[in-house]
């Protein structure tokens, strides 16, 4: 069995804007909640480029999760910025707050029991670090979908790297705004020359020994 975070979260780094709060215990064990579901959670994060394929990798795992009977639950960077994250922007410490959240999130779906598949460009190393410290590096598959930026900005799905180049976008990853690549993921897949199917097989494969049964 994995360490989860049933115990109250360290806060001592970062602090909290609130006094006079207290942490409230759960009268089941996180395990419990594991036991009903049959499943033993993990947080797939996947970074890259726009256009890298993560929303469309990050829905295709999900499916194949469910099929496979394991509750799973996909947190994508644009619909996240549609509702929770919709008062930041794209500016590095706003890149920072959101990936802040979105692990906070992950944490407590996995606590929960779920699996969870975040897919957010997350630029930055020391970003990612943070959310594998909050998530847990036992449960936190780093993931690289490492398509190199010519074939994201040939795909441009959403005409973004079009707008940053004209400059309509200011601050567009891979354009003017860096993205550092991670130097030892869990899994690194070049979703340039490599399928959706099997890229979803590669993730699967990566979850199978700790966390999918039989
Ligand atoms: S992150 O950098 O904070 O991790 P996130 O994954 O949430 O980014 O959101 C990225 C999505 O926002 C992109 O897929 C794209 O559709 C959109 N977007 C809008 N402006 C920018 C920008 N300046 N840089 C990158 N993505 C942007």
């Amino acid at each position: 069995m994995l360490p989860t975070h049933e115990s109250q979260p360290d806060t001592s780094a970062s602090g909290t804007a609130s006094a006079n709060i207290a942490w409230h215990g759960s009268q089941v064990a996180a395990v419990d909640r594991f036991r009903l579901l049959r499943q033993e959670p993990a947080t797939v994060w996947l970074t890259g480029l726009s256009g890298a394929g993560k929303s469309t990798v990050a829905f295709a795992v999900e499916r194949r999760l469910l099929s496979l009977g394991q509750a799973a639950y996909v947190l994508d960077g644009d619909n996240v910025r549609h509702g929770l994250n919709r008062d930041l922007g794209f500016s590095h410490r706003d890149r920072t707050e959101n990936i802040r959240r979105i692990a906070e999130l992950a944490r407590l779906f996995n606590d929960a029991g779920l699996m969870v598949v975040a897919a957010f460009i997350s630029p930055y190393r020391q970003d990612r670090a943070m959310a594998r410290e909050i998530v847990g590096t036992a449960r936190f598959i780093e993931t690289h979908l490492c398509a190199d930026i010519g074939v994201c900005e040939r795909r441009d799905p959403k005409g973004l790297y079009k707008k940053a180049r004209t400059g309509a976008i200011a601050d567009f990853t891979g354009v003017s705004a860096p993205y550092e690549a991670p130097e030892a993921p869990e899994l690194r897949i070049d979703t340039g020359r490599i399928t959706v199917e099997d890229s979803v097989a590669a993730i699967v494969a990566a979850l199978a020994p700790r966390f999918l049964a039989g």
